[in-house]
């Protein structure tokens, strides 16, 4: 008998190898070791066996068959299992890799995150940020800002005249500042208000001046304000934007636009400063121009330029870096 539990064994295993699914296999434990299988069978002849130790060994030899082979369907069954799954998943699987590649994408540049970064702040400090047009009248860009025709003054900007019909009347915008006289005409005061934008010069590239150039302009109008809040406010943002280990400080100037005026700095961690831009308290003709009564109102205004403020936080040589579109340039900068 021993001898037929050893052939039944091999048999049930040989056939169990030879399944190829999961599903065979399912009927095939009915088969190996069910009732009438082969081993199903010498179980039932044990009744006939006279010695009991005999007749115990054997039974126990019998169950140890059986099991084996119900392991060995269990093992190849899990075995089918998983290649089927993964038979199915090939077959039937969307593959994402291709997606998931990483894709070229673009980023803003250099100095349109500096001015985003510009706009945070300021609106951090409850300012809203407005814009006008590059090019601009003569009005909005010297004589609604306290310079008359033939002032003195406006050499102080190397302007590019665009050709209209009055020669003269029409420039690319030297600042920003005309934008404070536009959001004075539109908005009702108080304001508080930052423009950023483009500004054009006549002048010769180099590694500090670009003859297209970015200002950000600040313009507060409101009751009593004095010039405690314009060195309150630049100290705030000065500490808001580069950190709390810079501050700033106001020299004495001069801007046809503002009464006093200053040119603010900042010094740097390493204790040098650097001249950032211009500031003053609104001049009363100014405020004229832009329809308020000087009488009531009064406020400050500031303006300085983008570009040195990207420039000197990323440490970069040559301004002219930035806007050759040299991409392995540009691709530092994220
Ligand atoms: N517009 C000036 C410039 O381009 C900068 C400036 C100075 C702006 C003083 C201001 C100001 O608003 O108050 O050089």
């Amino acid at each position: 008998m021993r001898n037929d539990i050893a052939a039944a064994v091999d048999a049930a295993l040989a056939e169990v190898a030879a399944a190829s699914s999961a599903a065979s296999l399912a009927g095939l434990s009915g088969s190996v070791v069910g009732k009438k299988s082969p081993l199903g069978q010498l179980k039932s002849k044990l009744g006939s066996i006279g010695d009991i130790d005999e007749r115990k060994a054997l039974g126990q030899a019998l169950n140890d068959a059986m099991r084996a082979v119900e392991a060995a369907i269990a093992t190849k069954r899990a075995e089918c299992e998983s290649a089927e799954l993964e038979a199915q998943m090939a077959s039937e699987g969307v593959d994402l890799t291709e997606r998931i590649a990483p894709s070229r994408r673009g980023r803003t540049h250099l100095v349109t995150q500096a001015t985003q970064r510009l706009e945070d702040v300021f609106v951090g400090l409850g300012f809203q940020v407005a814009e006008g047009p590059e090019v601009e009248s003569d009005f909005y860009n010297f004589e609604a800002l306290n310079m008359p025709k033939s002032h003195p003054a406006r050499s102080m900007w190397d302007t590019l005249f665009v050709e209209s019909a009055e020669p003269g009347s029409v420039v690319l915008r030297t600042h920003t500042s005309p934008v404070q006289i536009r959001v004075m005409q539109e908005w009702p005061p108080p304001i508080y208000a930052v423009m950023p934008g483009r500004v054009f010069r006549r002048d010769t590239p180099d590694a500090t001046h670009m003859p297209v150039f970015h200002q950000i302009e600040g313009l507060v109008i409101d009751r009593n304000i004095t010039f405690r809040d314009l060195a309150g406010t630049i100290e705030a943002f000065t500490k808001a934007f580069f950190g709390a280990d810079f501050t700033s400080r106001l020299r004495p100037s001069y801007f046809p636009f503002t009464e006093p005026s200053a040119e603010f700095d900042i010094r740097r961690a390493n204790g040098s400063w650097i001249e950032l831009g211009g500031c003053g308290m609104v001049h009363p003709n100014v405020l004229r121009a832009g329809g308020l009564d000087p009488e009531e109102w009064s406020g400050f205004a500031f303006g300085f330029g983008i570009d040195r403020m990207a420039k000197e936080r990323h440490s970069i040589d040559d301004i002219r870096e930035m806007y050759t579109n040299d991409l392995r340039f540009l691709r530092q900068f994220s």
